[in-house]
């Protein structure tokens, strides 16, 4: 049997698509479990472009099974759009399983997103207005509706008039706007649901059953350990784990089945929504790491912050998954750069650490330490093989490697699905 974990090892848009596609090539199932479609991935096969969202990548193999565990939340009208954009494209959705638990994103999550986004102002998280932030605070205040509440419409009704008491107060009485009813709601909920009904299992008993078989499992993370709620930059976070340890709580696995947890990483960082990026680039460089990295969200379309790359941060990703390897995406992005610094430390106030600050307070205190390595000028995208990249780049591997102690076995030099270089 093998168990792989992708966790993302910054803030998200690692370029995970592309790694997890590969992986999904080796497994019998692939597993989401966590997140929403605030998550985006793009895999390139050949001349065709796949935008993801929820449905994870191995939804490109028809043999391999496909789960969203119950820490996912499905948002039941964009899973179907995404459903019916694949099977335009003769993509099987046979193979495709939800968890019954899994929690809904309702229009007023959507709705809520928005208002509270308005209502901060400059004090924003900038969040992708999905609704992700409103429903997992409903499911953590035990309110929250589940795929399997939909699938019986009485009891859907009920639950839903429940629940819209308390929405509509907040909605009415804080921000003045329309309430939602139970009947508008449900109407027009029910094509989605008759879609997705087929779909829906106990998805942690098909995990039970292919971990009894032997079989090969992937866990497919969407965010990025920065953005996870208890590790990442509180309050710029999403409102789940993105983590290693959410696969346990969000798709029913327990650890001691766990092998291997890879951490995807680009080159260099970038990072969507507000909140602190302490090696930030405002200047040339930063525009140029954002055009020639096609650096703008699949999701929302943003233009991403970019900046050098985090030592520290990729050490706190190290331990807070547990990450036994590597995956470095975008190096040829780098390509061509005379000096590329590493942030290698950080100084607050009189003492120096290698510890991220992730605290909001400790991260404006604190000031980035840089190492500058020496760059090289070759187009890499056409090498497959370690030792032929200019002897630069395989010293800015090798310095990943040593300073956060586990191999980085995959580096990504171009979008395409055979762009990789394998490393031992
Ligand atoms: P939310 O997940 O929509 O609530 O957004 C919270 C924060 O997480 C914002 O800064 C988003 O830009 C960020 N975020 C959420 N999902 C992703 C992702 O898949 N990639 C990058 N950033 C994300």
């Amino acid at each position: 049997m093998s168990v792989k974990i992708v966790v993302g090892s910054q803030w998200g848009d690692e370029g995970k698509g592309k790694i997890t596609d590969m992986l999904s090539q080796t497994a019998d199932l692939v597993v989401r479990f966590g997140g929403g479609n605030n998550a985006g991935h793009t895999v390139i096969v050949g001349e065709e472009k796949f935008e993801l969202h929820l449905i994870p990548s191995g939804i490109l193999y028809p043999e391999k099974k496909c789960i969203l565990g119950n820490g996912v939340v499905i948002d039941p009208e964009a899973i179907v759009e995404e459903m019916e954009g694949l099977e335009d494209r003769d993509i099987s959705l046979d193979n495709l399983f939800i968890d019954e638990s899994a929690h809904i994103v309702m229009p007023y999550h959507r709705k809520l997103d928005g208002l509270e986004e308005a209502r901060k102002g400059n004090g924003k998280i900038g969040t992708t207005g999905k609704g992700i932030g409103p429903v997992y605070t409903d499911k953590v205040a035990r309110r929250g509706i589940r795929i399997m509440d939909l699938l019986d419409e009485e009891r859907f009704k009920r639950k839903l008039s429940d629940v819209l008491e308390y929405k509509n107060l907040e909605i009415e009485k804080i921000y003045n706007e329309t309430p939602f009813t139970v009947e508008k709601i449900v109407e027009d909920m029910r094509p989605y649901i008759e879609k997705l009904r087929p779909h829906v299992k106990n998805t942690a008993l098909m995990i039970e059953e292919a971990v009894k078989k032997d079989e090969k499992l992937f866990f497919e993370g969407a965010q990025g350990t920065l953005l996870d709620i208890d590790y990442g930059t509180y309050p710029y976070v999403t409102s789940s784990h993105p983590t290693a340890g959410g696969v346990c709580t969000g798709a029913g696995i327990g650890p001691v089945h766990v092998d291997d947890v890879i951490g995807v990483a680009k080159a260099y960082v970038t990072r969507v929504g507000e909140g602190p990026f302490p090696t930030e680039l405002n200047n040339e460089t930063g525009e140029m790491l954002r055009d020639k990295g096609h650096e703008y969200g699949v999701t929302t379309g943003r233009p991403r912050r970019c900046g050098w790359l985090d030592i520290p941060m990729l050490k706190h990703a190290v331990r807070v998954n547990g990450l036994t390897e590597i995956a470095l995406t975008k190096m040829d992005v780098l390509s061509g750069l005379k000096g590329i610094k590493v942030c290698t430390s950080y100084r607050n106030k009189d003492s120096v650490n290698d510890v991220f600050p992730c605290d909001l307070q400790r991260a404006s205190e604190s000031k980035a330490i840089y190492e500058t390595l020496e760059g090289w000028t070759e187009d890499i995208s056409e090498i497959r093989i370690f030792e032929k990249l200019p002897l630069n780049a395989q010293k800015y591997i090798e310095m990943i490697e040593e300073a956060c102690g586990v191999p980085v076995k995959n580096i990504g030099v171009g979008p395409e699905r055979n762009e990789v270089i394998k490393k031992d």
